[in-house]
Formats: C-alpha cells, sequence, structure tokens
C-alpha cells in the first residue's frame, strides 16, 4: 500500500550549462558520484518501497533519458506530462491515477534531485510519516532545520507540543517568502524549511484538491474513467493544457488545515546552485572544490570547477570562481554572482 512519486520534470537552470532544458540536473552526476542524482533517489526509495509502487513522473521528452537510467524500473511505471505545469498538476495527475487503483494507497511524493546522507535515519523518519498520515487524516511534510534566509525555499511554522511522536501540527506553511521575510522568520527561531518531501494517503490529497483547487479536481476527476486504460493518454492531453501552472506548495500546503511536520534531520541538502555543490563537495587545501578528474588546479582557491568531458582543463590563480566547461560552453563566473546565471540562460535562449 505505499507508493512513491519522484518528480523528474524540473529544468535545472541554475546549474547551467552542465544541466540543459534538453537534459537537466536531475539526470547529472553534479558530484561526480558515480550515479545521477535520479539514480540516488530511486535508490533510496527501492530500499524500502517495492519496486513495482515506484513511479517518476516527468515531461514527456525526457521519458527515454529516465528509461535509460533506471532500467529495472516498469515502463508502465514512468508517467510522462504533455507540458511543464509544475508541481500541483503532476502530484494531481499521479493521485488520481493511483486512487483508481488503490483507494488505500499510501504515497510520498518526492524530488529526484536532492541529497540525501542518511539514508537510514531517512528511511525511519519516512516510515513514522508514512504511519501517522494511515492514522490521521493529515497531509505530511519533512522539515529540516534552516541555517540562513533562503528565499527558494517553503518555511514551515509548527505547534509547540507534539501530536504524535515528533510530529506536530503545522501553524503557518509559507512558500519562497522575501529576503526581509525570511531573515525574521529565521531570526524567530520558530520556522523549518520545507524539504518538499510529502507523504499522505492519496484519497486525502485529492480531498485537498477538491477543496482549494477546485477547478483542477473536476479536471481530473473528469477523466476518472480513463486512468490506467488505453484512453489515459489521450484525456491527459485534454486536460493538461486547461491545468494552472503553480506549485503544490501554494496550491495546497499553504491552504491546508490539516499539514503536519516532522523536523528531520538526516543530511539533506537541496542541490539547487553550484555554491550549493561547492558545499557538498570535498576540497583541496586551498578550498577548491573539483567535480571531475580531468582537472589540474594550481595556486587557486576556494573554486568550483566541474568539467564533465573528455579534455583537460588547467586553472591557475584564481579565487573564488565557480568554472564549468562543457562540450559547447565554458562558464568562468565569480562564486558570489552566480545569481545572475539565470540571466545568461535567458540571453542564450534569446540569441538562439
Ligand atoms: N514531473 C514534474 N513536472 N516534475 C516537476 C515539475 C513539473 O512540471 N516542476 C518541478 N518538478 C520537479 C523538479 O524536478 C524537482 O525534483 C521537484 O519537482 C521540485 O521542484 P522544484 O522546482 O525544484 O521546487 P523548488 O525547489 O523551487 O521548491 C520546492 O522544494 C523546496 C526544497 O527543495 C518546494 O517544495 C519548497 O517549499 C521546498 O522548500
Ligand atoms: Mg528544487
Amino acid at each position: 500500500r505505499h507508493y512513491v512519486a519522484i518528480m523528474a520534470g524540473g529544468i535545472g537552470s541554475r546549474f547551467w550549462p552542465q544541466s540543459r532544458t534538453a537534459y537537466p540536473k536531475q539526470f547529472l552526476d553534479i558530484l561526480n558520484t558515480g550515479k545521477s542524482l535520479i539514480q540516488w533517489t530511486y535508490e533510496r526509495y527501492a530500499a524500502f518501497i517495492p519496486k513495482e509502487n515506484i513511479y517518476i513522473i516527468t515531461s514527456e521528452e525526457y521519458e527515454a533519458i529516465v528509461a535509460a537510467q533506471l532500467p529495472e524500473l516498469a515502463t508502465e511505471n514512468i508517467i510522462a506530462e504533455p507540458s511543464r505545469k509544475n508541481t500541483a498538476p503532476c502530484i494531481a495527475y499521479i493521485s488520481f491515477k493511483l486512487l483508481q487503483k488503490d483507494p488505500e494507497a499510501s504515497l510520498i511524493v518526492a524530488p529526484s534531485d536532492h541529497m540525501i546522507l542518511d539514508n537510514e535515519n531517512f528511511r525511519l523518519i519516512t516510515l513514522r510519516a508514512l504511519d501517522f498520515a494511515e492514522h490521521i487524516k493529515s497531509l505530511v511534510t519533512l522539515g529540516i532545520n534552516p541555517t540562513y534566509p533562503n528565499t527558494g525555499y517553503g518555511y514551515i511554522q509548527h505547534e509547540a507540543m507534539p501530536v504524535a511522536d515528533g510530529v506536530f501540527k503545522v501553524k503557518t506553511f509559507t512558500e519562497k517568502p522575501n529576503l526581509e521575510l525570511a531573515k525574521t522568520f529565521l531570526a524567530s527561531g520558530d520556522f523549518l524549511w520545507n524539504a518538499g518531501i510529502f507523504v499522505w494517503k492519496v484519497k486525502n490529497l485529492v480531498k485537498a484538491f477538491e477543496l482549494y483547487q477546485p477547478e483542477m479536481f473536476e479536471l481530473f476527476d473528469g477523466m476518472k474513467t480513463d486512468y490506467n486504460t488505453p484512453a489515459e493518454k489521450d484525456a491527459i492531453g485534454r486536460v493538461y493544457p486547461l491545468c494552472t501552472n503553480i506549485s503544490i506548495d501554494v496550491a495546497i500546503m499553504e491552504k491546508a488545515d490539516n499539514v503536519y511536520v516532522i523536523p528531520s534531520s538526516f543530511g539533506w541538502s537541496d542541490l539547487g546552485t553550484w555554491n550549493s555543490a561547492y558545499d557538498n563537495l570535498e576540497k583541496d587545501y586551498l578550498g577548491n572544490a573539483v567535480a571531475s578528474n580531468n582537472v589540474i588546479v594550481i595556486d587557486a582557491t576556494k573554486c568550483m570547477v566541474s568539467a564533465p568531458h573528455n579534455k583537460l582543463l588547467v586553472l591557475q590563480g584564481l579565487d573564488d570562481f565557480i568554472v564549468v566547461d562543457t562540450k559547447d560552453v565554458l562558464l568562468i563566473c565569480r562564486k558570489d554572482k552566480e545569481q545572475a546565471i539565470k540571466e545568461y540562460v535567458a540571453e542564450v535562449k534569446r540569441n538562439k
């Protein structure tokens, strides 16, 4: 009765130029570990969820990449979306599909691009979340102790007393606050980051869609007889263009009154940017992080270097730079200016 849906439809633009729309970061081995992020994610769940209950939900254009990277996954467990509509439609789709198959299904919804170091503790916490969600009509999320006012995360405030072992009722959920608000949240000491990993009974999530996203509910409910039949592909092709482009955090989590959080620590990090890759990599004695084997660094300090192809890269005398060499693009960018990467990507797209 336990299922997991791994969402793998994002484009990972802040890891440009290594991450491309045609081959985004969840399919890359950003940290040079021998496996891609989605392969690590799959293994993390395959350790305690039956393989036939693991679904990957992604854009049509990535279906073949998923199949190639996860050969043991059955093709019917790769769910293709006809367009990119952010996480709410993606989660509604898989939830309605599962509900039709198994009305009592419990579902873990997971991103495909995170790092988790302590898999055993992660498994125990996730099982606790599943157990709670099976007994209480709830939407459970995992919370992480925040360390700085990151504006790319959701912030969660919870009640002081737990309602069950390590589980707290959520008072407020604020998705991607502005910097000022994020600073206030952090200073109050009262908030957790949303890890982006959710656990619920599918029927309770569907109920939340009915309450807070009635239009989307109608759309997906309207194709009830088509799920898991040959008509599904056409039906989803009609429904998707009508869906709002919205994240689950804004669509449901900010609004629902039955959200619970488990404060967690399992070595979580959201590999979101080159600086976060830098933080997660081993450094040499001058503080350089090198994510490839074919790099020689001389007299440089605190650089983030990645050259994922077969050309030798020699770096001398640079301090605090990101250097990423790919087949067709070389990026040299100051570490403290990495937020500008999004602008280059926009510029590159304009000039193509
Ligand atoms: N299938 C599919 N379709 N997957 C998608 C889509 C889509 O349209 N859009 C995003 N994804 C996938 C991404 O590949 C990623 O694995 C996951 O869904 C989350 O999407 P992000 O776009 O990375 O979300 P975020 O990082 O901005 O915010 C979420 O995660 C944070 C923690 O990393 C939120 O849940 C925040 O509240 C949270 O703090
Ligand atoms: Mg993310």
